[in-house]
């Protein structure tokens, strides 16, 4: 267990001290960069990284390499790297080509004070300096390459970006639940598994491990797309910090249009079940990550 003065932390004191400790590292790692970068575009950059922002991704990363007995310091430039390639991804899903959003984390939309080029420029930028900080900041090569693998395999053409096609190629189309299931599986499942798989990894665990973790991320992240769907439907802007009763205007493909709201509640619930399931094995030193996979499916924002 976590402990910190010797009293064990609350759950949400342990993810709290988590988010602090990745938001200080993203900045230490941006921070000897600034210089060379032009103001706009670091504005740009900072303005959707600080918006705040669950950190869910990054978290899991963290708590997936405290599973595997390894300190957080070692997990950090795979938490940040993850956190800066999925803050890419929301700049982006939001540009009017894409979702067309004018609300994220509670703020305008990047593109909406940046403008759409210097919003997508912030988003390469977020993107490609992932992968720099991992080779710059993570202390064994092996690792280094095992997690660049990861991530690119995760947020790829073969991975979100292969979702985020099919999301869009599906709007407006009538489409049935293996292909909702593909669309989440990539765009939002393979990201959440590369986060604990990253983590493990970091920590230098086992291939069993490593796996185990991995089936844990994959469940959770298709759960949490569900919830995000059924969100969409239930919620509202304050709550979310995004727009809401979206997709159906959309047309997206989304497990509530295709099953209706009950049954995409109870899938998400026995998702939720089988990515606990899959980490018992690991006993104690996963308790953080069960807690967790609880809260994604009772949260409201
Ligand atoms: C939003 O992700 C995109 C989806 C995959 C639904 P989050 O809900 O994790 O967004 P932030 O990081 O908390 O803003
Ligand atoms: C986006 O899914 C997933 C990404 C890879 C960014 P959504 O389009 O449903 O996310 P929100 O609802 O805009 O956050
Ligand atoms: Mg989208
Ligand atoms: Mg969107
Ligand atoms: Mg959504």
């Amino acid at each position: 267990m976590t402990e910190h003065k010797g009293t064990p932390l609350t759950f949400e004191d342990r993810y709290d001290q988590a988010v602090a400790e990745l938001e200080k590292a993203m900045k230490g790692y941006l921070t000897p960069r600034e210089s060379a970068i032009p103001e706009t575009l670091r504005k740009a950059m900072y303005y959707s990284l600080q918006a705040g922002g669950k950190r869910l991704r990054p978290v899991m990363c963290l708590l997936a390499c405290e599973a595997c007995g390894g300190e957080d310091i070692v997990a950090m430039p795979a938490a940040a790297a993850l956190e800066m390639v999925h803050t890419y991804s929301l700049i982006h899903d939001d540009l009017p080509a894409m979702d067309d959003d004018d609300l994220r984390r509670g703020q305008p939309t990047n593109h909406k004070v940046f403008g759409d080029a210097m919003a997508i420029l912030a988003g390469d930028a977020l993107l490609t300096f992932a992968f720099h900080l991992l080779a710059l900041h993570v202390q064994y090569d092996n690792v280094v390459r095992q997690l660049v693998v990861e991530l690119a395999n995760a947020s790829g053409a073969a991975g979100m970006i292969s979702g985020q096609a099919q999301d869009i190629l599906s709007e407006g189309v009538d489409g049935d639940l293996d292909t909702v299931n593909s669309i989440h599986t990539h765009k939002t499942a393979m990201m959440f598994q590369a986060a604990t798989r990253m983590g493990a990894i970091s920590a230098r665990a086992d291939q069993a491990k490593v796996d185990m973790l991995g089936d844990y991320g994959i469940k959770l992240g298709l759960a949490f797309q569900i919830v995000d769907d059924l969100l969409d439907v239930t919620s509202s802007a304050e709550a979310m910090g995004k727009k809401t009763q979206k997709d159906q205007q959309a047309g997206k493909l989304t497990y509530p249009a295709v099953v209706g709201i009950e049954q995409a509640r109870q899938h998400a619930n026995d998702l939720i079940e089988q990515a606990v399931a899959a980490i018992k094995p690991i006993g104690q030193a996963a308790k953080s990550l069960i807690e967790l996979a609880q809260k994604v499916n009772q949260r409201n924002k």
